[in-house]
């Protein structure tokens, strides 16, 4: 984030607490509650979301090392992440091109060579390349090079591995222009330098919720004061944040009780991450939320439609994993733990009461613009 954005940042809200206004857009926005469990929506936004976008699959730190693989089943789509000798990532489907059994059952592994099917033997390289076709006779006629792992397009960047979950036709490029998906907030991630941070834990978390929920669960800090008051509620100030659209991305920063103090520091030193967390909800199912020392990664998958799985996984520099004990970053992820299990038990009395008749409609405040600009990009997008 460019230290004029950070410092404009700061500015806009240190003006918040001392005229105790809030980020506030034009007005009310709304969400239908069907879209929340409607099975034809459901599909629809399986079928284009978490098939012809990005979506994150990964870190950089899970597979840093040739052969390193991790298997992702998340989005519907059988994954396989393998990387080569030449130290290129690539993505596959994880389904073997003789008769589409798993190719590989592992959750992760390291120091492979090569990738054997478990039913009858056929084997891959790390190129995804058809090498072995056990009792080869019997298949005179099969063309190997036709018979490759099917590839999927990869980016990885910013130390994350993006994969679309769509199988390529013969011949399709494999590449993925990350940086134009990401539009403006690419120097932003860039700028946060995450590449070779160290995975520091990984849960996934089964809820009876839509998946869009868990999303929403992120996009705001009014809540704070009600929900959180005993966990992250301390740590902040009273939904003191900043809200912005960028393209199919939402930036948020929300400050921290020392924010006031920062105003007899000169404006050279300001620093946003020393006084707010930035967050970043990366379209369509991913939020960052950066720290000072460390990246809280969310990723929200679907199950059904009023099921979800959310990926929550911190990422932490080297050095700054070297400078602090482990139970310190031990605190520091039971405390967004906690939090996550008072939102996610919300969300799940949200998702039982959106079939109650009460609300036609969820009613989104002028401080909550972030979930009318989220839901509207949705829609824009199965539309
Ligand atoms: S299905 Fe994989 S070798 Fe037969
Ligand atoms: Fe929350």
């Amino acid at each position: 984030m460019r230290q004029q954005d950070q410092v404009a940042y700061l500015e806009r809200m240190l003006g918040m607490v001392k005229t105790n206004t809030r980020d506030d857009g034009p007005g009310l926005s709304h969400t239908r509650v069907e879209g929340y469990f409607d099975p034809a929506q459901y599909r629809r936004e399986v079928d284009v979301l978490f098939r012809r976008h990005p979506i994150v699959v990964g870190h950089s730190a899970q597979v840093a090392k040739p052969g390193d693989f991790v298997t992702h089943d998340a989005t519907g789509q059988p994954i396989l992440i393998v990387r080569g000798s030449d130290g290129v990532l690539r993505a596959f489907l994880n389904v073997c091109r003789h008769r589409s059994a798993t190719v590989e059952p592992k959750p992760c592994g390291a120091g492979k060579r090569a990738f054997v099917c478990p039913y009858h033997g056929w084997s891959y390289d790390l190129t995804g390349r058809l090498l072995g076709i056990t009792d080869g006779s019997a298949f005179g006629d099969v063309d190997k090079s036709q018979h490759a792992l099917r590839p999927l397009k990869l980016a990885e960047k910013y130390g994350l591995i993006w994969v679309v979950p769509t199988a390529l036709a013969d011949g399709e490029n494999a590449g993925l222009d990350i940086d134009a998906y990401l539009g403006a907030v690419q120097p932003d991630l860039e700028g946060w330098t995450m590449e070779g941070w160290q995975r520091h834990s990984f849960e996934p978390i089964v809820k009876n919720m839509n998946w869009k929920l868990v999303i929403d669960t992120f996009l705001e800090l009014y809540h704070f004061r009600y929900l959180h008051p005993s966990t992250v509620f301390p740590l902040f100030l009273d939904n003191i944040a900043t809200y912005e659209q960028m393209g199919r991305h939402i930036r948020i920063a929300a400050a921290k009780r020392t924010l006031t103090e920062i105003e007899s520091q000169p404006k050279a030193d300001w620093r946003i991450l020393d006084h707010a967390i930035v967050l970043y909800s990366i379209f369509p199912n991913t939020v960052l939320t950066y720290t000072q020392d460390h990246c809280g990664i969310f990723t929200s998958f679907p199950i059904s439609p009023e099921e979800a799985v959310l990926h929550f996984s911190v990422l932490i520099s080297p050095e700054e994993k070297a400078r602090k004990p482990e139970s310190y970053w031990e605190a520091n992820r039971n405390l967004f733990a906690s939090a996550l299990v008072e939102d996610l038990g919300i969300g799940e009395t949200i998702q039982r009461n959106c079939h109650t008749g009460a609300n036609r409609q969820q009613t989104f405040g002028k401080f909550e613009k972030a979930l009318g600009w989220y839901h509207a990009e949705v829609d824009r997008a199965i539309a």
